[in-house]
C-alpha cells in the first residue's frame, strides 16, 4: 500500500510538487534527441541563474552531491596542489575527508559551529602558507544552516591568486551568487535542493579555462568532469547512463522556478518559511541554534526541550504520524533537531509543522501548553 504522502521539511530529497512529479512517469532512452535537448537546456538555465554563461561551463554528474563535490576537486585540484579546507560543520568535515581520500594534500581551518568562517581568517591562513592551491569552502552548511560569507571570501581567494571550490549545495538556486561578482573556480550544487526537483544528480560550475585546464588530474574515470564536459560537448549525450528521470524532473521543476519569479521569488518564498518557522516555535519556547543575523533561510536547528521524557525518534514518529518528516541534529556537543524552510512549501505548511510540533511534544508531557 502506497502511504499517504508526508510534507519533507528536510533539506534534500524535500516536498516536490505533483507537476514536477508527473515529469518522471516517462520512459527517455539516452539517445533520444528530445531527452538531449533536455539536457542542454539544463545546461544552459543553470549557467543563466549563476550568471555564467560567459565564464563558466555547467557540467552535470549522476549522483548524490557528494559524487559531484568529489569531482570537482578531484578533476581540479592537481596531484600537486594544496587544499585549505574551511570548516564550520559536518559538510566541511566531508570536503576535508574528500581530499584525504583523494591524496590531495591539504590543511584544515576549523570554526565554531555557531561561527561564520571569516574573510580576516581566510587572509591570515593564505599569508602563513603559500603553498595553497585551493580554497575549499561551504556556503550554507547544513549541518547547522549557518550562511558563510562566501563574496567577501571569494575577494580575499582572488586577491591572493588562489582558486576557490564552493559547494554551495544547500543554497544554489535560494541565495544569490553572481559570477560575474564572486570569483569561483567551481561551484557545486545538485538537483534535489533548492530547485525543488528529486535527487539525483549534482551540477559543477567550472571556470572555462580551468576546465580546459584539468585534463588527466582526476583519479576516477566515472568522476572525470574534464571527459564528461568533453564527452557531452562532443555527442550532447551523458558519457554513460543518464539519470533520465531527474533531468526530466529537474526540467519541469526550472520551468515552475521562472514561473514563480525566479531567485527573488524563490529566496522571498523560503525567508517567509523561515520566519515563520522561528516565530511560532518561539512561541513555544523552542529556541534557535544560530542567531539570526548568521542564519540562512534554508533549514533552522533547533534545540530540543531539556526534559528527560524526550527522545528524539519518538518525537520524530509522533511529528511524522501528523504528516511532517523532520531532520536529527547534526552537532554533537548539543541535543538539537533540524527543520528545513526548502521545497514546495509555503507558510502554511510551516505552521501546520509548529503545530503538529507542540501536539508531538504535549503527547510526549515534554510541553505541558
Ligand atoms: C552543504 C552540503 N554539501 C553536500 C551535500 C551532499 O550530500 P549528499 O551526497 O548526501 O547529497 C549536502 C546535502 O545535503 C549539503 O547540504
Amino acid at each position: 500500500m502506497r502511504p499517504a504522502a508526508p510534507i519533507l521539511l528536510t533539506p534534500g530529497p524535500l516536498t516536490t510538487s505533483a507537476r514536477t512529479r508527473q515529469a518522471m512517469d516517462l520512459d527517455w532512452g539516452s539517445w533520444d534527441e528530445g531527452f538531449n535537448q533536455l539536457t542542454a537546456s539544463l545546461r544552459e538555465q543553470l549557467l543563466v541563474i549563476v550568471n555564467g554563461t560567459d565564464s563558466h561551463h555547467c557540467v552535470p554528474l549522476q549522483g548524490s552531491g557528494t559524487f559531484a563535490v568529489e569531482a570537482a576537486i578531484g578533476t581540479l585540484v592537481p596531484r600537486n596542489g594544496k587544499v585549505l579546507v574551511l570548516i564550520n560543520g559536518a559538510y566541511g568535515k566531508r570536503l576535508a575527508r574528500i581530499c584525504e581520500v583523494l591524496g590531495r594534500s591539504f590543511s584544515t581551518f576549523e570554526s565554531a559551529e555557531d561561527a561564520p568562517t571569516t574573510a580576516a581568517d581566510v587572509e591570515h591562513l593564505l599569508h602563513a602558507d603559500p603553498s595553497i592551491s585551493h580554497v575549499a569552502l561551504v556556503h550554507c552548511e547544513t549541518s547547522t544552516g549557518i550562511l558563510n560569507p562566501l563574496a567577501e571570501i571569494a575577494e580575499v581567494v582572488a586577491r591572493h591568486g588562489k582558486r576557490l571550490i564552493v559547494d554551495a549545495m544547500s543554497s544554489f538556486g535560494a541565495l544569490p551568487i553572481d559570477a560575474r561578482q564572486v570569483p569561483f573556480e567551481a561551484l557545486i550544487a545538485a538537483s534535489g535542493k533548492c530547485l525543488e526537483g528529486v535527487p539525483g544528480m549534482g551540477f559543477v560550475f567550472v571556470r572555462k579555462e580551468a576546465l580546459a585546464a584539468a585534463a588527466g588530474n582526476s583519479h576516477s574515470l566515472a568522476m572525470d568532469l574534464h571527459d564528461q564536459h568533453a564527452y557531452m560537448a562532443r555527442t550532447g549525450q551523458w558519457r554513460f547512463t543518464p539519470p533520465t528521470h531527474v533531468v526530466a524532473a529537474l526540467h519541469e521543476a526550472l520551468l515552475q522556478y521562472h514561473e514563480e519569479g525566479g531567485l527573488p521569488a524563490r529566496l522571498g518564498r523560503y525567508a517567509d518559511n523561515c520566519q515563520v518557522l522561528l516565530a511560532e516555535m518561539d512561541r513555544l519556547g523552542l529556541r534557535s541554534f544560530l542567531p539570526a543575523a548568521i542564519q540562512a533561510p534554508i533549514i533552522v536547528t533547533f534545540h530540543a526541550p531539556n526534559d528527560p521524557r524526550y527522545r528524539f525518534q519518538a518525537f520524530y514518529e509522533r511529528v511524522k504520524a501528523k504528516g511532517f518528516i523532520l531532520y536529527p541534529g547534526k552537532l554533537t556537543r548539543v541535543e538539537t533537531f533540524r527543520v528545513g524552510c526548502i521545497g514546495q512549501v509555503g507558510r502554511g505548511d510551516m505552521r501546520a509543522a509548529v503545530a503538529a510540533i507542540a501536539a508531538a511534544l504535549r503527547e510526549m508531557q515534554v510541553l505541558e501548553l
